[in-house]
């Protein structure tokens, strides 16, 4: 029998989940709440709000949902998965306890030392006096971080006195981070070379989908300031079969054994933020969900079916099942709206979407206007190239984005190079 599925979310992230399970032989139908304008086309939206996790659960009664999969962290963290499952409502995802590896940066800064992790070393402090006295100790460049969840801003690399006194200010004078802060990770800064990990997990066994490699920065040549990502490339050159299977026994698989020690096996995606240091990969931080571009790239490339692998994974049978990926590169841009991660209009009609009717752009900040599709975000749409390597799908992606127009539209034009020039010189540090 053909299965219901659920997403949770509203992101291009969550438009490439309806994708592939729209696409999918063993899916009937696709809901997604909220959803944008790109998964309205493809699914049936519904009208949530993610924060009333008792609203969730009779929608996916009411729907009669087999599987719900969860986007964002936030549900997660508030425990969506533990109600679900008190109800016999199958889902994809940690409990509460488990979501703490992305909820708490030092629950899971702990587990990794009870299980001898690559970690860069890291201090638990609760205090601005014992901050300002470990820095005296251990010098800059360091980097502090709100223990708890802050929207993606409250991680805080410190190179210089100025920057270091800002980030004081910002947790303790302003409290801009409210009770995430009431502890801090203070952390040694690693340099290397940023990759992520993404693999999905139940409870005792793991598979990996792909790596990738997102775009933080606003501006070109990585500089602005942070945003939720403006572009990412999937896999990325550093992702040698030994670093993979090193993440694998090394990192994931004790993570699992950690979790399950506790009382918690881990079911859900795992995202590992890996800082390569001479060859060897450091823990930067887990999420326990998918990233967002990442998905863009990742899930196009997966040629086995997606929700085998998550059904799987809810039965606790990841064992015997089988990821088959693509040898194909993918490369996503975001379309931003000028002025984000600041202010930006929304509301701006979007044109030219026709015209790319057969390539891969998915929607995020876009909503369904009569017969329009309107801008209502800050990352609008995420254009997805593909190629034999990195070069041929990045010239592929920004193809599409010149197709697309609308008013205020903004858009890094350097996603991949970073990529292009490891390849060429084995080295990215220019
Ligand atoms: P996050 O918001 O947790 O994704 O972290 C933002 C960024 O901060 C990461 O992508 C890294 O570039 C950087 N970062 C976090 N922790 C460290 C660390 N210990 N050393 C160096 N960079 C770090
Ligand atoms: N693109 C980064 C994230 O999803 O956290």
């Amino acid at each position: 029998m053909k299965k219901k599925v659920l997403i949770l979310g509203s992101g291009g992230r969550e438009h490439a989940l309806a994708w592939s399970f729209a696409n999918d032989d063993n899916v009937s139908n696709v809901y997604c709440a909220p959803g944008n304008g790109g998964t309205a086309e493809i699914a049936e939206n519904i009208a949530i709000n993610l924060a009333n996790l008792q609203e969730i659960l009779r929608l996916a009664q009411e729907k009669k949902i087999d599987l719900t999969v969860v986007g964002p962290e936030n549900p997660l963290a508030s425990g969506i998965v533990d109600l679900f499952r008190n109800e016999g409502q199958r889902i994809f995802g940690p409990d509460k306890y488990g979501a703490q590896l992305e909820s708490s940066k030092l629950f899971a800064r702990n587990l990794m030392a009870e299980k001898n992790i690559s970690q860069p070393s890291f201090y638990s402090c609760n205090t601005r006096e014992e901050v300002e006295a470990l820095k005296e100790i251990l010098e800059l460049p360091l980097v502090l971080k709100a223990d708890g969840l802050a929207a993606g801003k409250g991680v805080m690399v410190c190179e210089t006195n100025d920057e270091f006194e800002q980030a004081l200010k910002t947790i303790f004078d302003d409290g801009e981070f409210g009770k995430a802060a009431n502890r801090i990770s203070l952390e040694r800064c690693l340099v290397g070379e940023e990759l992520s990990v993404f693999a999905v997990c139940d409870g005792e066994n793991f598979k990996i989908l792909n790596t990738a490699q997102d775009h933080k920065r606003a501006y070109d040549d990585d500089k602005g300031p942070n945003t939720g990502g403006m572009g990412a490339y999937s896999p990325t050159p550093l992702s040698t079969p030994e670093l993979i299977e090193m993440v694998g026994d090394e990192i994931i698989q004790p993570t699992l054994e950690g979790m399950k020690d506790r009382g918690h096996p881990y079911t859900g995606f795992l995202y590992v933020g890996l800082m390569i240091v001479d060859g060897d990969p450091f823990v930067i931080e887990f999420n326990v969900r998918l990233g967002d571009p990442e998905t863009q790239v990742v899930l196009p490339l997966l040629k086995s079916s997606l929700f085998k692998l998550l059904w799987d994974a809810t039965e606790g049978n990841l064992k015997k099942s089988k990821v088959v990926v693509s040898s194909e590169t993918a490369v996503t841009v975001v379309l931003a709206a000028d002025g984000y991660p600041g202010k930006y209009k929304k509301g701006m009609i979007i044109k030219g979407l026709d015209s790319v009717r057969d390539r891969l752009v998915f929607h995020a900040g876009t909503l369904q206007k009569d017969h329009d599709i309107i801008t209502n975000g800050g990352r609008i749409l995420n254009a997805v190239g593909f190629g034999k390597d990195l070069q041929s799908a990045i010239e592929d992606a920004y193809k599409i984005v010149d197709l697309i127009d609308f008013s205020g539209k903004y858009y890094r034009k350097d996603i991949g190079k970073r990529g292009m020039q490891y390849l060429k010189k084995g080295d990215i540090n220019d």
